[in-house]
């Protein structure tokens, strides 16, 4: 199909949400699990407490609450909803995708409903393809949602990964808007050559999973931290640079980046070689951990909640992750403020007071 230009809207994010689970894992109770240390985890991550999902908590459990405070701050109800785009590596199962089962779960009846697989950049990636379907027409109403149990694929026996990862949920709905306001641009990008720095080995159609996969951890996240941790700050600085360039605007432009939380020291980086300042970086990696897909959107609605996103303001987003996979995102705000604050930011702000 070819689309006229003067068919193509403008598209934005019109609500917010967040959810995490109520089991804190702190670092001192990881002392207790492998041989690391608080200093240690905080020195080389920033990390100091993430989230953990309940037993009978899936991934969908997670999202659907933080789709439903998104619908709320978009003033909508499940009804409204064209499609339902899910970023995640960690579905409830393979088959249906998690999409569906949340679909169901929000009585969502006029959604279509798919998973994407881009994993710490599943978010950006969302962003894209819902930005295509809104700018076109194709749907008028897109629910993105980034979520991860990543707590399920954790080898909790090896400190290398098992400090970093936490679960939770974040979700945006996107809907038009006059060209020229909200999302300024959109740079994605994959290189499947480094795809074994991060790899979970076991349990697709290459190499199915047998009880002796399952005895050594195949379902688990291997990382080669030391290589991705210098490959991502490379991207993340190209793509950010890539997707300001698109918008037409200078790193100093930028009221609030929200990069993707993998580690204090790789969002430092990227902020140095930007020259941004740390009052214009959302960071909230000591809270959460890495919570890849889920990251930049539960960052995003703590921003919006506290007011540190306000109407007019031009927000970043950049990313990177497995795969490897990387992007980054311009948005002019063009949302009211919330009236509801999520119960993370309200505890956030008083702890703050
Ligand atoms: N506690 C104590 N010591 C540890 C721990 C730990 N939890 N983990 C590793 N160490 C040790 C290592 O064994 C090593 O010891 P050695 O020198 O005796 O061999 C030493 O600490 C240094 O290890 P490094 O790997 O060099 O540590 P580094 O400073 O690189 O930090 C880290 C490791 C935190 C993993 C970092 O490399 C990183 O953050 N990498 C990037 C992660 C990332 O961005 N992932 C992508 C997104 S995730 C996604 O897509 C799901």
């Amino acid at each position: 199909m070819t689309v006229r230009p003067d068919s193509i809207r403008g598209v934005t994010i019109t609500g917010t949400g967040m959810y995490v689970p109520e089991r804190v894992l702190t670092n001192r109770d990881l002392e207790r699990i492998v041989d690391t240390s608080d200093e240690w985890i905080r020195e080389r991550t920033g990390i100091e407490e993430r989230r953990i999902a309940a037993p009978e908590q899936a991934s969908s459990d997670l999202a659907v609450i933080a789709a439903e405070r998104a619908l709320e701050s978009a003033g909508l109800t499940a009804a409204d909803i064209d499609q339902i785009i899910v970023a995640t590596t960690t579905p409830d199962r393979i088959l249906p995708s998690c999409a569906c089962t949340i679909q169901q779960k929000l009585g969502a009846k006029n959604a279509a409903a798919y998973d994407v697989f881009a994993a710490c950049t599943g978010f950006i990636y969302g962003l894209g393809l819902g930005r295509g379907l809104v700018a076109t027409g194709t749907a008028d109403t897109v629910l993105l949602i980034g979520v991860e149990t990543l707590s399920r694929i954790t080898n909790y026996k090896d400190r290398n990964t098992c400090v970093l990862f936490g679960d939770g949920a974040g979700a945006v709905v996107l809907q038009p808007c006059p060209p020229g306001e909200g999302l300024l641009s959109i740079h994605m990008k994959s290189d499947g050559d480094l795809g074994e720095v991060l790899e979970v080995p076991a349990g697709g159609s290459r190499t199915a999973m047998t009880p002796d996969l399952l005895a050594a951890a195949g379902h688990t996240i291997h990382m080669k931290g030391k290589e991705l941790f210098k490959i991502a700050v490379r991207a993340m600085d190209e793509s950010l640079r890539q997707a300001l360039e698109q918008a037409e605007l200078r790193p100093e432009d930028l009221d609030l980046l929200i990069p993707h939380q993998a580690n204090l020291r790789i969002i430092e980086a990227v902020r140095e070689r930007l020259a941004l300042p740390l009052e214009k970086t959302l960071i909230n990696i000591q809270r959460y951990g890495n919570t890849s897909s889920a990251s930049i959107p539960i960052s995003l609605d703590e921003a919006v909640r506290s007011g540190r996103v306000k109407k007019g303001d031009r927000v970043g987003f950049v990313a990177f992750g497995g795969g490897v996979t990387w992007g980054a995102s311009i948005i002019r705000w063009t949302a009211e403020a919330p009236l509801v604050a999520t119960a993370a930011g309200t505890a956030r702000r008083e702890a703050e007071a």
